[in-house]
């Protein structure tokens, strides 16, 4: 089957309003006929409505970074599903290392999440990976089956469509160290053949899964490059954006037209 890459930009808690406007006129200019990768750029939140105005004729679509799972209430500095829907975010980042390493998030609340962001029509890109002391120990295959479980528990098979999977070693995460080409794809096999288990076949074949993890433009194309890598998740490369941009190109299939 063919799947369609995705490229995500995710800025993480980088970039004012002004200087989010900046950086998707760049992105916008740089990918403005690009259409054989879903490309998305997920600014902070206070950035999204920046944002959307500026791409809302044209390809790239909108992420978050996080949600609560609760619509509305009484909870201090969270930001609902329909808070993002209103700003026509179409996808949010779910699980981010970052946020269950510093602010507490496991599996369970992140699965809480994906069914919220599901039931608002949002596409949840889940991520997974395991740090440095657990590959060093050969738990990789346990600690990211257990995320994988946990976090994407009791989905439907029309739900289970509209999930990105993002494989993120924890390890090559803002460090400059990436996982090899077939490091990564040996993980990412392992997490289809997994989401075969939980689903069926078909769905594990048509589910995106990203890698992310430093990539830059010149590692890209090769990780691209592997049958079960459909696209990355980028953090530092997607702050500026011609490397956002030649990340984006790398993804187009072989013989693509762009
Ligand atoms: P990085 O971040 O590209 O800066 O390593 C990736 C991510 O955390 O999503």
């Amino acid at each position: 089957m063919m799947r369609k890459p995705i490229v995500a930009g995710n800025w993480k808690m980088n970039k004012t309003c002004a200087e989010a406007a900046d950086l998707v006129s760049g992105i916008i200019r740089e990918l403005a006929e690009v259409t054989h990768v879903d490309v998305v750029v997920c600014p902070p939140f206070t950035a999204l409505r920046t944002v959307s105005e500026a791409i809302s004729d044209t390809n790239i679509d909108l992420g978050a970074q996080d949600l609560h799972w609760e619509k509305r209430g009484a909870y201090t500095g969270e930001i609902s599903s329909e808070m993002l829907r209103e700003l026509f975010c179409h996808y949010v980042i779910l699980g981010h290392s970052e946020r269950r390493q510093y602010f507490g998030e496991t599996s369970e609340s992140v699965n809480r999440k994906v069914h919220a962001a599901l039931e608002a029509s949002l596409r949840p890109i889940v991520c997974v990976g395991e740090r440095l002391e657990e590959r060093e120990a050969g738990r990789t295959s346990e600690v990211v089956e257990s995320h994988v479980r946990g976090s994407l528990a009791g989905l439907s098979k029309s739900q289970w469509l509209q999930v990105v999977v993002a494989y993120e070693p924890v390890w090559a995460i803002g460090t400059g160290r990436t996982a090899s080409p077939e490091q990564a794809q040996e993980v990412h096999e392992f997490i289809r053949a997994l989401i075969g288990e939980m689903s069926d076949s078909h769905v594990a074949e048509a589910v995106r899964i990203q890698y992310g993890g430093s990539i830059k433009p010149d590692n890209a194309r090769e990780l691209f490059a592997q049958p079960d890598i459909d696209g990355g998740l980028v953090g530092g490369a997607s702050l500026e954006a011609r490397s956002f941009a030649q990340i984006v190109r790398a993804a187009i299939p072989e013989g693509a037209q762009e």
